[in-house]
């Protein structure tokens, strides 16, 4: 990655589907100087991802794609992606899986954060599968975007200790917790 110099911050597209509080803890990183993202765009697959709700207060511009036809789909978002001269895309409970091709044409310089540390528990209900086997530590993982689910390259991991009284819910916001930290860091790391 090209080096910055705070103003030319890399302009960035976060995608959705649900709560958005890493979008928000994004949106919140990318406005300090150090930052070397900016967010530009947050696409979401639904009008009433929650998240939707800090484009409106950042005024950050927001465009819903419903994916009944991925590739068509996938073809105007990266033409909007080109308009906007998006650079970097940043995926946050995204719930929609990218083809290879929309991949290819952002090789590199797509990421995600997955609650778990990968490559164990990839998919779905991470904190569900850990308590039921009875894991001691559980984490986050911030990971490069490839074409097979939650196997791209990993750039930052964080293990987090399981409590005995830990339920579903606990640890789902103890992690999230630790998410907001991980995400920019891992951010920090790829553009040093
Ligand atoms: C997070 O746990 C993230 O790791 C996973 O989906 C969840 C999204 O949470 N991919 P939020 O919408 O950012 O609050």
């Amino acid at each position: 990655m090209e080096k910055l110099t705070g103003l030319n911050k890399f302009k960035t597209a976060v995608f959705i589907s649900g709560t958005g509080s890493n979008f928000k803890n994004l949106i919140r990183f990318s406005k300090i100087k150090k930052s070397p993202i900016s967010i530009n765009l947050v696409i979401s697959n639904l009008d009433k991802a929650k998240g939707l709700i800090h484009a409106n207060k950042f005024k950050i511009k927001k465009k819903i794609f419903n994916f009944h036809n991925i590739i068509h789909t996938e073809n105007k978002i990266l033409t909007l992606l080109k308009k906007e001269k998006i650079k970097f895309i940043c995926l946050a409970g995204f719930m929609k899986i990218l083809s290879k091709n929309f991949i290819k044409r952002f090789n590199g310089k797509i990421i995600n954060i997955h609650p778990s540390l990968l490559p164990k528990y990839k998919g779905l209900n991470t904190h569900h599968r850990a308590l039921i086997n009875g894991d001691k530590f559980t984490g986050c993982t911030v990971h490069y975007v490839t074409e097979k689910l939650d196997s791209g390259k990993i750039i930052m991991q964080k293990k987090i200790k399981i409590d005995d009284k830990d339920t579903l819910i606990s640890l789902t916001k103890k992690v999230l917790k630790q998410e907001h930290k991980l995400y920019p860091a891992a951010i920090m790391k790829i553009f040093n």
